[in-house]
């Protein structure tokens, strides 16, 4: 009887030493993972903090720890109000609330000053947390500071307005300077008797107009980079109508035109060729004085349209119902300026030139964005 008492008196004590082995192992693995835990939140450079659903700090990194100046234990079990200013208190309470209603994430953009007084920035995102039946328990918070983004991007943001000012400005200077040139050579031809020499100034001058309007739109345009080049277009073949006396000649204008936005690469070589072909029409299309075109008796017309194309083609056409080409033009145009001023810049924008004279005379290019 004492024997096997005795036995089973050891038996017992042997299991007690069993589980106390296997408690102690627990307990070890637990501090383990409770280090690593610690670790892995203590190395995220983020703030970390896991609220009980009375919104009490229950669990709080080391980012958080530094960003309130407290130690981690000191603000374990406390609510926001007790260590943070009433302003950011209140900005974090009123989303902890939101989370606990809506019941789902919410990501917040807070505003601070830290410990120095300096503005700071967050993102903050919120989780709710819920126990084995759904009901919330309290939540999770990851707040980023923003603040070194956030001035980076107010230093863009300055350098662009700046740079943006400067471009207007120099838009606005390169114009007042291309119609100085004009007006030099305005008063330099008013010394010229020979008409021939007068006609090549006022050519000249128109060209600079032609240049210095595409800075004068741009100026004014919203982007400072494109312009809307159908209303440049306008602009510029009604001045060439007005400085020519097209309503005496009884020379009528016809658009049509795709709203297509350019940048200076494009628009200042196709106003040009614009310029010279439109100036063409109204220097040899017309040599009657008569109300009507000399082909079919219409009245006098001068068409420009701008269209796009398939893909990023636009094409660009210039057209007179004018006498109409001369048999030996392109003779003529060996040594003319105007046509060889064309055919580069419509070069210079990769573009095609096609000429023909059935009824007048009618230049289409063609080119690529
Ligand atoms: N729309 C047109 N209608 C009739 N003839 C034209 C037309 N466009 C050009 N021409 C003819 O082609 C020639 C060459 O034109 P181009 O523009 O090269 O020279 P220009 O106008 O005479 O002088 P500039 O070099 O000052 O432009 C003109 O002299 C003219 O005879
Ligand atoms: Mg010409």
């Amino acid at each position: 009887m004492e024997n096997k008492t005795t036995s089973a008196v050891r038996n017992l004590q042997k299991k007690v030493s069993e589980l106390q082995y296997k408690n102690s192992e627990l307990e070890k693995k637990l501090q383990k993972f409770e280090q690593s835990f610690n670790t892995l939140l203590d190395a995220i450079p983020d703030m970390v903090y896991l609220k009980d659903k009375n919104l009490k700090n229950r669990i709080v990194n080391k980012a958080f720890a530094d960003f309130v100046g407290l130690k981690k234990e000191d603000i374990i079990g406390k609510k926001d109000e007790e260590f943070f200013d009433p302003d950011l208190a209140e900005q974090c309470r009123s989303s902890d609330e939101e989370v606990l209603k809506k019941r789902t994430l919410v990501s917040v953009d807070e505003e601070s000053d830290d410990k120095a007084g300096e503005a700071v920035y967050f993102n903050t995102l919120k989780s709710p947390i819920f126990d084995d039946k759904g009901n919330i328990n309290g939540l999770v918070g990851i707040s980023r500071d923003l603040t070194i983004i956030k001035t980076k991007e107010a230093q863009i943001k300055k350098s662009l307005e700046e740079k943006e000012v400067l471009l207007k400005e120099i838009h606005h200077r390169v114009k007042n300077n291309m119609q100085i040139i004009s007006s030099l050579l305005n008063l330099q031809a008013k010394n010229i008797q020979e008409e021939g020499i007068k006609q090549i100034f006022n050519q000249c001058r128109s060209r600079i107009k032609a240049m210095s309007l595409v800075h004068d739109k741009l100026y004014k345009s919203s982007s400072l980079e494109k312009i809307n080049f159908s209303n440049y277009t306008k602009t510029l073949t009604m001045h060439l109508m007005s400085i020519n006396n097209t309503s005496e000649r009884s020379i009528k204008l016809h658009f049509d035109m795709d709203e297509i936005c350019l940048d200076i690469n494009e628009s200042i070589p196709l106003g040009l060729i614009t310029n010279e072909l439109v100036s063409n029409s109204l220097k040899h299309a017309f040599p009657s004085q008569s109300l009507f075109n000399n082909i079919n008796k219409e009245p006098k017309q001068i068409s420009v349209s701008l269209k796009k194309k398939k893909g990023k083609n636009i094409e660009l056409t210039v057209k007179d119902n004018g006498v109409g080409l001369p048999n030996n033009f392109e003779e003529k145009t060996e040594n003319s300026l105007g046509m060889n001023l064309v055919m580069d810049l419509v070069e210079q924008i990769k573009g095609k030139l096609k000429i023909d004279s059935l009824n007048g005379a009618c230049f289409k290019i063609t080119f690529s964005l």
